[in-house]
């Protein structure tokens, strides 16, 4: 629940990104001897992530923020459906699975409240490697049995569209293969050139990361090493959207501005002034804010993980403005709730047009996913009243300690036991 009207003030520490975390953690598959991560977030998904791993025979000690992972002896090719239906990031182990052991059996990561999401870039990439690849009773069976020496074989692949986790799933499995790989229109993301520094240091050969060509010359065997995950742009943007709708000055710390430009320049444009240094970012704001258009589009154009949390920051801005998502179709599950706090917003197929109101009202919503859920945290924020969010599992998928961290800053916000969240 929370009970809007607070200005934020104060600083807040950023965690370690969890799109950076994920891979990373499946990452560990790949090497001979332990691999130690530190600025892993306290989130569901990381906990899935590592019940996976472990499920498979990955030896796993955590402390803090620092996990350790050794997949010297691995029981198990194979990600069942219960735990990949939760959280779509499983899919990351197939690429690892397969390069390492020559086989791997991964649930089909099924429906998603987003959109369809498919896979098939990760499947079409991995056959360019040779693979085979059946999908059999909902799941991908994969082999490399009829290879030479049994292994994946670098190849030259262009991905037809720029997907993030099928950059890194066939970065890993490259990292493996017989041979050099060079990915094509690979995404640019910085939670990509996180994870190819990481096996970088593992012992792979990558080039390019961060650019849509990526090189991967293959090597025979990886071993553990020691890697910090790259702060999270994206709960990064959404404390600075609120800093900026609360109409207050927040510090953020452990963050890098260059990962954020383009959230970063929405917000000038909004009114809002945004300064930095190397690993801070101060946002101040009189709460007086104009409306900006938003196109989200794959890095460095305006992440669509922060589409949402704008669209909130639309709703009381002064003026009209249009939200376009070119990522995902269905990613606008959030308006529905914004209208139940009395924002005025219409759809015409992937674009909304937000009227900016004087105010929005407390409502009962619900979360319907990960960022639509912060957006929502945001709308309460400025509402009149109270807002209580439900199903807010949602949240704790990729959020650490989110009302610690609002409290901290001055907001009124409380879990409720007892309500379906
Ligand atoms: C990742 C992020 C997610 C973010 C998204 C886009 C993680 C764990 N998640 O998701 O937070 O919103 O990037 O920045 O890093 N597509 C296909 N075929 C494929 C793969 C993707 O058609 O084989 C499509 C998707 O349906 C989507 C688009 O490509 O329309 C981009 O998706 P993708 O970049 O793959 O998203 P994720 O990696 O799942």
């Amino acid at each position: 629940m929370i009970t809007g009207g607070n200005r934020l003030n104060g600083e807040v520490t950023i965690s370690g990104a969890k799109n950076a975390a994920l891979p990373i953690l499946c990452a560990a598959l790949l090497a001979e001897t332990p691999l130690h991560l530190s600025s892993i977030p306290a989130l569901k998904d990381v906990v899935s992530t590592i019940k996976l791993l472990e499920q498979m025979g990955v030896k796993a000690t955590c402390n803090a923020d620092k996990v350790s992972l050794d997949a010297s002896e691995i029981h198990t090719k194979e990600a069942p459906y219960e735990m990949v239906k939760t959280m779509r990031a499983s899919i990351l182990v197939l690429g690892p699975l397969l390069a390492r052991f020559g086989h791997a059996r991964v649930s089909l990561p099924g429906g998603c409240a987003i959109g369809s999401r498919p896979v098939d870039l990760h499947i079409k990439g991995l056959q360019a490697m040779g693979a085979e690849i059946h999908i059999e009773h909902g799941y991908i069976e994969a082999t490399t049995a009829h290879l030479p020496n049994k292994r994946l074989q670098g190849a030259r692949y262009y991905m037809d569209l720029v997907t993030v986790t099928g950059t890194e799933n066939l970065m890993m499995a490259a990292a493996l293969a017989q041979g050099t790989t060079v990915l094509e229109n690979a995404a640019k993301e910085p939670e990509v050139v996180d994870m190819a520094e990481c096996l970088n240091k593992m012992g792979a050969k990558i080039t390019g990361a961060g650019t849509d060509i990526i090189t991967i010359e293959g090597v025979d065997r990886l071993s553990g090493a020691v890697h910090n995950v790259v702060c999270d742009r994206i709960e990064a943007g959404t404390y600075m959207v609120a800093a900026a709708m609360t109409g207050g000055e927040v510090k953020l710390l452990n963050v890098r501005a260059n990962l954020l430009d383009a959230v970063i320049e929405k917000l000038r444009d909004a009114g809002a002034t945004v300064t930095s240094d190397t690993d801070t970012i101060t946002v101040k704001s009189d709460g007086k804010l104009k409306a900006v258009n938003i196109r989200t589009a794959p890095h460095p154009a305006f992440p669509t993980d922060m589409q949402a949390q704008f669209m909130a920051l639309n709703t009381i801005a002064t003026g009209v403005s249009k939200v376009t998502e070119t990522i995902f179709e269905n990613r606008f599950m959030h308006v529905q709730e914004m209208q139940r706090l009395g924002a005025d917003i219409g759809i015409d197929g992937n674009t909304a047009l937000v009227k900016g109101v004087a105010y929005l009202d407390g409502a009962t919503v619900m979360a319907t996913d990960l960022r639509a859920s912060a957006s929502l945290v945001l709308a309460g924020l400025v509402a009149r009243g109270d807002t209580v969010i439900e199903r807010i599992y949602h949240l704790d998928r990729g959020y650490e300690n989110l009302e610690e961290k609002f409290t901290k800053l001055g907001a009124s916000v409380k879990r409720i036991k007892g309500l379906t969240g």
